[in-house]
């Protein structure tokens, strides 16, 4: 997938912000353009259960959005695991990274970088798409999985893209609908 690369930028959107469980040489904010953070992914196995599946956040293309999260740099070994974790659905696809500053802006320093996703996109049974906010916020409120609440995967997103300086109307408005379910 990265021939020649001795090592690999991963660009994290969802937990990965907030939560890495592997080893890496290096994490820098970073940004991509062209996909939109959207809690259109069914989770049955983390999040939620088979007979009340949570919703976990995917990444849409959507033309000229922003979506700004956490890049990893990790040598081609760290992947594989990775690929047997996220197996349920996901699919890898090649981004350009825009490393940011501390101010959330991007680096004038720092020449854009390959990168990889994880995604889970339309095709896959666990994909639920898009719902009314009200009826997204309320699954999330109501589901619990093996990794806890799902409430907390919204709230320890939408803090961690506090705490990276971003703005992202999605998770924010999910986040404020959140409260009237709790
Ligand atoms: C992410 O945060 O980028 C991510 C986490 C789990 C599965 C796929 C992507």
């Amino acid at each position: 997938f990265f021939d020649g690369h001795a090592d690999i930028w991963l660009f994290g959107y969802g937990s990965l912000i907030w939560k890495a469980d592997f080893d890496y040489l290096e994490r820098r904010p970073a940004a991509i353009t062209g996909w939109a953070r959207r809690f259109w992914q069914g989770s049955h196995d983390h999040r939620g259960t088979p007979e009340a599946p949570g919703r976990v956040a995917t990444l849409i293309r959507a033309e000229g959005a922003v979506c700004h999260g956490m890049a990893y740099r990790i040598t081609p070994e760290v992947l594989a695991p990775l690929d047997v974790r996220e197996k349920n659905g996901y699919l890898r696809e090649k981004v350009t990274l825009t490393f940011l500053d501390e101010a959330g802006n991007p680096d004038a320093d720092q020449a854009p970088s390959e990168g990889l996703i994880y995604l889970a996109s339309e095709d896959n049974p666990a994909f639920l798409g898009d719902a009314p906010l009200a009826d997204i916020a309320q699954q999330i409120a109501q589901a619990h999985g093996p990794s806890g609440p799902n409430s907390a995967y919204l709230l320890n997103l939408a803090q961690a893209l506090r705490e990276l300086g971003t703005e992202d109307a999605h998770i924010f408005a999910l986040e404020e609908q959140l409260q009237r379910y709790q």
